[in-house]
C-alpha cells in the first residue's frame, strides 16, 4: 500500500489556490529537501470508480486493463513515483456513487480518481470532484453536464460526450435520405443525451422521428419495445444500449425477424465489446464512434497487438478510453515530476497533450472534452469495420461551460 504519511496533508483546495507554486519548489528545491522531495518517495495513489459488476462489467474491466497497459508503458511509474491503483466497483449505481467517491477521497486518499463509466455515476462523482479538487479523468461516462455546466479545471474527460456519437448518425440517415425514424433507449442521461445528440444531427432534412421508446435502466426487457416498433414500421431505429443490454437487444431483434425489415443503428456502443457473443445478429449493423476496430494508425495497431497479447481478447472503444486516460496522466503528472499537489501546472499540461490514441491524434477543448473524428462503421464478421470518416473533429457544443 502506498503511503503518504511522510507528507503534510496539503488540502486540494488550498493546492488549487498555489496554482504554479509546486513548480517553484522544485526549480528551488536544491539545497533542503523540501516537502515534495520526500513525499516523492510515496506511491502515487490512482483509484477507479468503475463497474466490477453488473450490464457494464466488461467495460469497466477493458478500461481498467488498458489504464493498467499505459502505466506498464510508462514504465510503472507517473512522474517517478510507483503506482498505487485502487480499484472500487461502481456497480454502475448511482445511489452509491456519492458515497464511493467520498470513500476514494477521504478514506482512500487518492490523488487522482479514474471513473466512471455510467452517466448517472458521473453527476454524482463530478459535483464532490469539482467541490473537493481532486484530479479526475473520466474514461467513458458521456453525461453532457460534466464538460458543459458542470465544467472544472480538475476535470478531463477521454471519451465522448453522449452528443457527440450521436450527432454524425442522425448526419449520416438525414443525407441517405430517411425521413422515419423511432428512437428507443435506456431512460437515463445517457440515452437521452444521445437521442438529442441523434435529432440534431438529423433534424432539418425534412425527417421525423415517428416515436420515442425509453426502457429503464439496466433492465433487458425488450419484448413491447419490439412488437410496438414492428407495428410502426420506420425506416430506422436509433438505439442505445451497450454491454450486457446491447448482446441481449441485438440478438433479441433479430429474433423477432426485424434484421431484415427495418435498418437498425446506434452509437458504437451497441457493437462494441460485444460481436462475439451477438453472433450472426450482429452482423452488418452500421454505428457512428469515435474508434474502429480496423482504424490503420501505428498506435491501434502497436495497442491492439499489446491489449491482445495481455489479456487474450481484442480491445475495443472502452479501452481506448482507458488507455488514453492513462496517457492523458502520465501527460500531467510527468510534467510536474509526480508533485500532484503543483495542480495548475499538471492541468495546464493535460490541457495542451496531444494524444497519440489508437482512434487517432485527438486534443481536448476548452471544456476538457475530445476534439475528435467520428466514423461510421459496419460489422463484418465480428468485426467494427471503418466505412468511412463521417464527422470530421467534431466538438461538444459544451453549452453551459464557462471554464
Ligand atoms: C454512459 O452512461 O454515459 C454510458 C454508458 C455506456 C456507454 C456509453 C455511455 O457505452
Amino acid at each position: 500500500m502506498g503511503k503518504n504519511n511522510h507528507r503534510k496533508p496539503v488540502s486540494r483546495r488550498s493546492a488549487l489556490g498555489l496554482i504554479g507554486a509546486g513548480a517553484g519548489v522544485i526549480a528551488a528545491g536544491t539545497a533542503l529537501p523540501t516537502k515534495f522531495a520526500i513525499g516523492a518517495q510515496a506511491k502515487i495513489k490512482v483509484g477507479t470508480l468503475l463497474p466490477y459488476s453488473g450490464t457494464y462489467t466488461w467495460l469497466g474491466e477493458s478500461i481498467t486493463n488498458s489504464l493498467e497497459l499505459a502505466f506498464a508503458n510508462a514504465g510503472g511509474k507517473l512522474g517517478g513515483r510507483e503506482i498505487d491503483l485502487i480499484k472500487v466497483d461502481s456497480e454502475a449505481k448511482p445511489p452509491k456513487a456519492a458515497e464511493l467517491t467520498n470513500k476514494l477521497i477521504n478514506q482512500e486518499k487518492v490523488d487522482i480518481i479514474v471513473g466512471p463509466v455510467h452517466s448517472g455515476v458521473a453527476m454524482a462523482m463530478a459535483k464532490i470532484a469539482r467541490e473537493e479538487g481532486t484530479l479526475t479523468v473520466i474514461p467513458n461516462a458521456g453525461a453532457d453536464q460534466v464538460t458543459g455546466p458542470l465544467c472544472s479545471p480538475n476535470i478531463f474527460r477521454t471519451s465522448f460526450s453522449n452528443w457527440q456519437p450521436g450527432h454524425p448518425m442522425g448526419k449520416v440517415l438525414a443525407e441517405e435520405g430517411k425521413k422515419k425514424v423511432v428512437l428507443c433507449y435506456w431512460g437515463y442521461g445517457a440515452g437521452k443525451q444521445s437521442a438529442q445528440g441523434f435529432k440534431d444531427g438529423f433534424m432539418g432534412g425534412g425527417g421525423e422521428i415517428v416515436k420515442e421508446i425509453a426502457v429503464p435502466f439496466p433492465k433487458v426487457e425488450f419484448q413491447a419495445a419490439l412488437t410496438e416498433i414492428a407495428s410502426l414500421k420506420p425506416e430506422a431505429v436509433y438505439v442505445f444500449f451497450a454491454g450486457g443490454g446491447a448482446v441481449k437487444f441485438v440478438k433479441d431483434w433479430a429474433a423477432a425477424g426485424l434484421k431484415d425489415k427495418i435498418e437498425l443503428v446506434g452509437p458504437g456502443f451497441l457493437t462494441e465489446g460485444v460481436t462475439k457473443a451477438q453472433g450472426a445478429a450482429a452482423e452488418g449493423i452500421r454505428t457512428t464512434l469515435h474508434y474502429a476496430d480496423t482504424l490503420d494508425n501505428p498506435a491501434n495497431r502497436a495497442y491492439r497487438a499489446a491489449y491482445k497479447k495481455a489479456y487474450g481478447k481484442e480491445a475495443d472503444v472502452y479501452g481506448v478510453q482507458g488507455f488514453d486516460a492513462g496517457q492523458l496522466i502520465q501527460a500531467g503528472v510527468g510534467a510536474v515530476r509526480g508533485d500532484v499537489a503543483a495542480m495548475g501546472d499538471m492541468v495546464k499540461a493535460m490541457e495542451g497533450a496531444v494524444i497519440d490514441s489508437p482512434r487517432g491524434q485527438w486534443v481536448l477543448s476548452s471544456a476538457h472534452n475530445p476534439v475528435q473524428n467520428f466514423y461510421l462503421r459496419r460489422v463484418k464478421n465480428g468485426v467494427n469495420e471503418v466505412v468511412r470518416l463521417a464527422e470530421e473533429n467534431l466538438a461538444d457544443p459544451a453549452t453551459g461551460c464557462r471554464a
